[in-house]
Parts: structure tokens; sequence; C-alpha cells
């Protein structure tokens, strides 16, 4: 019998849309970008333009080699420590890739989602999100989830307090608060368990990053930085994660 751990070394046994790297759902943790820029003498903006490039690659190569779900962090929650100058860079280049992007998105089929309390990010970009999402609702294909002021911590905290709610409520009994419940509080309730999580520039943390929904994900680390990210290098680490041998804690 095909077990979860050996799926993705057979072929043809794939769910729909389970491509043959076994890999539904793939995070990438986007690093790298400022010391991109340094080592050619720019400014910091200019690594954070070049990763926006990047991001348009990797999330066409994903849909290309059919990954069901790409989840990236865009701005972590503790991300508001940057100076307001750089803040404000990153929160204009993400206007202008929605701006820019979302005629293709709607075309190819995707849909777009957000996690991380982005309802606290600026009224007109909170706006632009709303409509961006709506665009895509009616969409069937792949997933494309952007992380903004996203921090695990948060997010779990807030599906904590939902649940504490109802439980409160008497909607649910405390003592039947189980793995399924958490799951389904948090932001990431409709996207698919995670597969394989990336980070680049060398940085081996998870930076608050899907803490939960990494427990039995494959960590990948590469020095590549973010801004030199692309189809390439991302069948790379899909080549690897077929390589590995999930076992879930059994044999
Ligand atoms: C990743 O690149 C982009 C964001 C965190 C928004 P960095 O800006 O962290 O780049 P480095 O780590 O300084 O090189
Ligand atoms: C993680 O990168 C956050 C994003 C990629 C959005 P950071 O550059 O903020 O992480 P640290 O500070 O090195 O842990
Ligand atoms: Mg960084």
């Amino acid at each position: 019998m095909a077990t979860q751990a050996s799926t993705h070394t057979q072929r043809g046994v794939f769910p729909q849309g389970f491509a043959d790297h076994g890999a539904r759902h793939v995070a990438i943790i986007m690093d790298g970008n400022g010391r991109w820029a340094k080592k050619r003498l720019l400014p910091r903006f200019a690594g954070h333009k070049a990763g926006v490039d990047a991001v348009r690659r990797t999330a066409r190569a994903a849909r290309e080699l059919g990954i069901e779900c790409l989840t990236l962090y865009a701005f972590s929650s503790e991300n508001w420590k940057r100076p307001a100058a750089e803040i404000a860079d990153l929160m204009g280049l993400l206007r202008r890739f929605i701006e820019a992007d979302i005629d293709e998105l709607v075309a190819d089929d995707v849909r777009l989602r957000v996690i991380g309390n982005y309802r606290a990010l600026e009224p007109s970009l909170v706006t632009l999100i709303d409509d961006a999402i709506a665009r895509t609702a009616g969409n069937n294909g792949p997933i494309l989830a952007i992380a903004l002021n996203y921090g695990s911590q948060d997010e779990m905290i807030r599906a904590v307090q939902s649940l504490a709610t109802r439980a409160a409520a008497g909607e649910i009994a405390p003592e039947d608060i189980g793995t399924d419940h958490l799951d389904a509080a948090l932001d990431t309730a409709t996207l698919p368990p995670l597969d394989l999580l990336i980070r680049t520039s060398g940085e081996q943390r998870l930076s608050n990053f899907l803490l939960w929904q990494a427990a039995y994900a494959e960590l990948y680390f590469t020095d590549t930085l973010w801004p030199d990210f692309g189809s390439d290098a991302l069948v790379q680490a899909l080549d690897t994660f077929k390589g590995r041998d999930r076992r879930y804690g059994g044999l």
C-alpha cells in the first residue's frame, strides 16, 4: 500500500494536481535581498526590487511544476523593526506587484491568498489586497499565498483566542480541542499540509514562519540569495525533497 511517506517516489499514484516531486505545498522564506544589493554596492531597495522579479519567476515555475500551493514570506510581524523608509519601500513594491500581476494571476487560474494579520496594513493596501483576492476567488488552480505581517506566534495566539472564545460560549468543550481544531483556526486552514520549507541566503532559522505547520515539513536551506532564486533553484530544491525519506515518526 502506498503510504503518505512513499507516494512521492512512485509515479502515477498522485491525486489530481499532485505532481511527481510529491510536494503539494512549498513555502519559502525569501531572504537575502539586502545582501544581494550590498554585494553590488546598490541600495537595499534594489535588492527588494530584484526580489519581486524572483517572486514572479518562482511563482510561474511553481505553477509549471504542478505545485498546488506556494506560500511566500514577504513581510514578518517583526519586520516593523526596520527603518520606516524601508518598510514604505516594501509596501510600495507589494502594491505595485499586485497591481501589475493580478491580471496574469486571474488568467492563470491562480487562487491568491494572504496569511498573517494583513488587515493592520494601510487601509488602501488592505482594499487592494481584498479586491485582488476576490478577483481570484472563483479560480480553481494553484494557490499563491503571501505571508504579510505574518508571525507564527501571532497566528497561533489569534487561533487560540478564537478557540477560547468558542469554548467560553459553550460551542466546544476545552477537553475536545485537538490538532484539527487548531489547524482549522490558523490562517493556513484552507491550504494543503506543508511539505517543503525553503530558506534562501544561508540563514538556518525559521524566523517565526509556519512553526506549527512545519512540524513534519522537510527543511531546505540554500546559500542562494533570494533575488538569484528562480526555476532552476526551485527544481533543485524539489529534487532534494524527492530524495528525502519522510517517516512521520514511523519506520
Ligand atoms: C528579505 O531580504 C526580504 C524581507 C525580509 C522583507 P532581507 O531584507 O532580509 O535581506 P538581508 O537579510 O538583509 O540580506
Ligand atoms: C524573514 O527574514 C522574514 C521574511 C523573509 C519576510 P528576516 O530577514 O526578517 O529574518 P531574520 O531577521 O534574519 O531572522
Ligand atoms: Mg533578512
